[in-house]
């Protein structure tokens, strides 16, 4: 008897689960239809453009010759004066460098600029290095500025070979092997939706190199970063 009179008390009414389940169905509908519609109107918070970087990293290049410092030191400079900080906000401390670990393959990184929508740095390593671009949620522009960038995709025969002053377009969702043959270094920009790039970034740091300091040094800057772009209103 005690027990039938808990089940009366616990067991939803049949019309109950009825309006929970629609409630469910609706709201997976309208997350999905949200997503869809943020995805198609993401291009409007844009700031930077692939034209313009891939001219600024060729002119970087030409106005400093081996100097990849020099070469960093006009990319930054630049983009403050370019750029109005009521627009976006610039990470202007070259110092700031990160290991970054991803894909198997490992470098440092300056991270000049990063949002919700765009991602802006300087990655490289004067050793070399090799690995898996990662299945991006953004479209991705790898501006050589020294070194060589080597990459394949299944069935090719031959690699591709990006020189500075070209630019590798890894269009989102597309994966290729990389090599950095020998020292290399380039700036790369990222357009889509950078948080979900963010676990492939991160995953390395879990399962392979436990750098935990490097992953506070990294999540402490692109989460000040991305605050910093929030509070001037670019998303
Ligand atoms: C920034 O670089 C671009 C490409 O080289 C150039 O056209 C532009 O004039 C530069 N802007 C400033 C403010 O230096
Ligand atoms: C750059 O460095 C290479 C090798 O160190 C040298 O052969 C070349 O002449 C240098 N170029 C300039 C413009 O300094
Ligand atoms: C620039 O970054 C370096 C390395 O993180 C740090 O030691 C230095 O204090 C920073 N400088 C400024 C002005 O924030």
């Amino acid at each position: 008897m005690m027990s039938g009179a808990r089940n009366s008390q616990t067991a939803p009414h049949p019309k109950t689960l009825v309006t929970k389940w629609i409630s469910l169905v609706a709201g997976t509908f309208l997350l999905i239809a949200t997503c869809g519609w943020l995805d198609a109107v993401k291009d409007r918070w844009y700031v930077l453009d692939p034209t313009s970087l891939h001219e600024l990293a060729q002119a970087a290049i030409a106005s400093s010759p081996n100097d990849t410092a020099g070469m960093i030191g006009h990319i930054v400079s630049n983009l403050t004066a370019t750029y109005p900080s009521t627009t976006i906000s610039l990470n202007t401390n070259s110092s700031e460098w990160v290991f970054n670990n991803a894909g198997g393959a490992m470098g440092a990184m300056y991270i000049i600029h990063a949002s919700i929508t765009e991602y802006l740095f300087i990655f490289g390593t004067p050793l070399g290095t090799e690995g898996h671009t990662g299945r991006l949620t953004a479209d991705d522009y790898f501006h050589i500025l020294v070194g060589e960038q080597w990459a394949f995709s299944p069935g090719q025969l031959e690699m591709e070979r990006y020189l500075p002053g070209s630019v590798h377009y890894l269009p989102r969702g597309t994966v290729k092997q990389y090599k950095m043959h020998e020292g290399c270094f380039a700036l790369e920009y990222a357009r889509g939706w950078i948080p979900l790039m963010l676990p492939f970034g991160f995953a390395d740091s879990f399962t392979s190199t436990l750098d935990m300091p490097t992953l506070y040094q990294t999540v402490r800057i692109t989460v000040r970063e991305t605050l910093q772009n929030l509070l001037t209103g670019k998303i």
